[in-house]
Parts: C-alpha cells; sequence; structure tokens
C-alpha cells in the first residue's frame, strides 16, 4: 500500500469568495475525492483559501498539481507535506464549514490555522491541526 501523506497549501481567489464559487468546488471536490481515496478540509479566510488534503501520496500530488492550475485562485503555497500513520480527516472527502459564526470557537480555530500558515508551520504543528479539526467536527456545521 502507497504510504499517506497530508499536504497542506494556501492560496487567493482571484474573485470574491460567494457561495457559488464554494458550491461549484465542493461539488467537483467531494465526488472526486471519494473516489480517490482523498479526504481533506477547506477554509476560507476573505479571499484567502487553506486546504488540508491527505491520502495515498500519488494521488494527493496529482490532485494538488491539477488544483495548482485551477484559474479561480493563484499564489499558490505549499505549506508542506508530511507522510501520516492514520488520517485526521477521514470523515470529510472535503469538509467545509458553513454558517460560520465568530464567536464558535472554530473560528478561533481558524484564525489559529491560517496564522500557522503565515508563519509556515502548519504541518509542523499536526498537533494542533488534529485539536482544530475535532473543534470544527464537534463545533460547527460541516458538509
Ligand atoms: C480552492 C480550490 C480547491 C479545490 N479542491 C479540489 C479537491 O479537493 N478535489 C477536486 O477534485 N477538485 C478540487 N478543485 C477543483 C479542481 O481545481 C478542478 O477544477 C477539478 O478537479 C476539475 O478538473 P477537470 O475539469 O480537469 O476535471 C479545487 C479548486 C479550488 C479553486
Amino acid at each position: 500500500m502507497q504510504p499517506l501523506i497530508l499536504l497542506v497549501y494556501t492560496s487567493q481567489s482571484r474573485q470574491p469568495v460567494d457561495g457559488e464559487m464554494i458550491d461549484a468546488i465542493l461539488n467537483v471536490a467531494q465526488t472526486f475525492n471519494s473516489q480517490n481515496n482523498i479526504t481533506g478540509f477547506l477554509m476560507v479566510r476573505g479571499n484567502y483559501f487553506l486546504q488540508l488534503l491527505e491520502g495515498p501520496e500519488d494521488a494527493v500530488l496529482q490532485l494538488y498539481n491539477k488544483i495548482s492550475m485551477d484559474k479561480r485562485h493563484h499564489r499558490i503555497t505549499l505549506q508542506g507535506k508530511a507522510s501520516i500513520e492514520n488520517r485526521i480527516m477521514d470523515k470529510w472527502s472535503m469538509g467545509y464549514i458553513e454558517e460560520f459564526k465568530e464567536t464558535q470557537p472554530s473560528a478561533q480555530s481558524m484564525l489559529e490555522l491560517f496564522e500557522l500558515a503565515r508563519e509556515g508551520q502548519v504541518i509542523s504543528s499536526a498537533k494542533p491541526l488534529e485539536k482544530m479539526l475535532r473543534i470544527f467536527s464537534r463545533d460547527a456545521k460541516i458538509r
């Protein structure tokens, strides 16, 4: 079996991000990812995306290549990739937080994650990452 990896990147949307764009991305992502053994999470803050992708190495790298050529975003920055033993997002083909409320603990967690990305430290912080994802899963309405 291929080794599992976790890959994280950030990017900037070329257009203001709206519900229509998110729906379009999630529809394709959730179908493709579940057929290709990929799980992950997409976060949006303003016009910035932060996406976590995990799965078999080849599948994740191929998907990342495809996503990096998508004209809807640019300034794609690979934050890091790491081998993992177990998935940390096994529930989500591509999770996304809807009805986001600033007061929820998940909002704070998401800000922290963007902050870690700014410092280039998302991957080296696997423990906080897991904690944040646990908060997301109990706190927010995920689709
Ligand atoms: C921010 C962002 C995240 C995306 N995430 C995924 C994803 O997880 N899985 C996926 O299949 N496509 C994702 N896409 C869409 C792909 O870039 C691409 O449009 C899609 O795979 C269809 O490609 P195709 O027309 O070459 O088949 C994402 C696009 C953007 C802008």
